[in-house]
């Protein structure tokens, strides 16, 4: 009996994460300072680990409704309305989900048939593309890489010429993992151009608090007929392991996006709901305090990488800097990572995790500023030896 061979035939043209395998084989290394990870090393705060415990005292053991306890769905639309002026209805226009994952999954489901193209600038997180693939869907990809890592108008432009029934395009900005961002001018400039297609667009704003320069716009702002906005508490909260994510959108597409997730998951685990209504209601602004911190970290990193002799993408948001392996090294950012991490002692992501990054490194400044200060030392020290 050969059952593996019978199964699922998508399954076979996805690979496992190479992020996932690069850092456990890096994480092996003693001493190892790591720059490896994509999730805020800050605590969640305590006013909303309180609100988690309560709930678990108060019994909250029950099944939610499936899109989400309603003052949850309630605190969600307020948070987005206040601070990025997209209004979306609780009742009807967004649902809670594991995580901003869960959404990601719930929404490419929901949308997508078999042979579908999906418009994908790269590089990006590469969630959407397993996702999309095992819905049967053809990723398009178009390159940023010549463009400063934004999707331009005359891109967006031709990939629609080239692929004129395309099912949905994705965006996440910031994006991971370049940091880099859009103004709203730029982003009106390719709204513009989508509102002339019938397509969806599904947004990951996930780290939409985490901005450094102007304040994050929303495309659940400028395109809301259109637009999937996905996002969730835990970049902007430091709740990665709570798992609570929403997708917000026009109301009967939503609604078809809850049975997606309805029937993957039932509903998010109740007490982590309970502390996400305490973050949205009464934490508004706890990741603006982050923010502070991170920014620091980042104008850190940037200066030592740049004197270090790696050229650095303006990086603008997320807490990522993504950063050019110096014209003297090969340019293989896998062999450049692991003799990194292998001498210098400093583990970061090869820039070829993400289509299109080949030649770049990706360097997560969600860790300590002291083990920041070493891994520049380690860096500067690294080029200096191989002159
Ligand atoms: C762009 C982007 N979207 C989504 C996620 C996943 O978010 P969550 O942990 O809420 O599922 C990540 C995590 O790194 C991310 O970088």
């Amino acid at each position: 009996m050969d059952l593996a061979s019978k199964m699922n035939k998508q399954l076979d043209l996805l690979k496992p994460s190479s992020i996932l395998k690069f850092d456990a084989d890096v994480s092996q290394i003693p001493d190892i300072i790591k720059l490896t990870l994509g999730e805020p090393d800050f605590n969640t705060p305590e006013h909303v680990k309180t609100a988690g415990e309560e709930s678990i005292a108060n019994n909250q053991s029950h099944y939610t409704a499936s899109a989400g306890k309603i003052e949850l769905r309630k605190a969600a639309a307020n948070f987005l309305s206040s601070k990025y002026s997209a209004n979306f209805d609780p009742e009807t226009q967004i649902v809670t989900t594991v995580g901003a994952t869960g959404a990601i999954y719930s929404s490419i489901t929901a949308v997508i048939n078999p042979g579908d193209e999906v418009l994908i600038p790269i590089p990006i997180f590469p969630l959407y593309i397993p996702i999309a693939i095992l819905n049967g869907a053809k990723p398009v990809f178009i390159d940023t890489s010549k463009d400063g890592f934004q999707l331009t108008s005359e891109k967006l432009t031709k990939a629609f010429e080239e692929h004129p029934n395309a099912k949905a395009l994705i965006m996440n900005y910031p994006t991971n993992p370049t940091g880099v961002t859009y103004t709203r001018s730029e982003l009106e400039a390719l709204v513009a151009i989508i509102k002339q297609h019938e397509i969806f667009v599904i947004s990951d704003e996930i780290y939409s608090e985490l901005t450094y320069g102007d304040k994050h716009v929303s495309l659940g702002e400028l395109l809301p007929e259109q637009t999937l906005l996905i996002t969730g508490v835990s970049k902007s909260h430091a709740m990665t392991g709570w798992r609570i994510g929403f997708v917000a959108g026009p109301a009967p597409v939503i609604q078809k996006i809850g049975m997606v997730n309805q029937f993957t998951v039932t509903s998010a685990t109740t007490n982590a709901q309970d502390a996400a209504i305490e973050a949205l209601k009464n934490g508004m602004d706890d990741g603006l305090e982050m923010k502070k911190e991170y920014q620091k970290r980042r104008d850190f990193l940037k200066a030592g990488l740049e004197k270090a002799g790696f050229p650095v993408i303006s990086p603008d948001g997320a807490f990522y800097i993504f950063a050019k392996i110096p014209a003297q090294f090969d340019q293989d950012s896998f062999a450049f990572g692991m003799q990194l991490a292998k001498e210098a002692k400093v583990a970061v992501i090869p820039g070829a995790a993400f289509p299109a990054g080949e030649g770049y490194l990706r360097l997560s400044y969600a860790a300590s500023m002291e083990n920041l200060e070493e891994a520049v030392k380690r860096i500067q020290h690294f080029v200096d030896s191989h002159k």
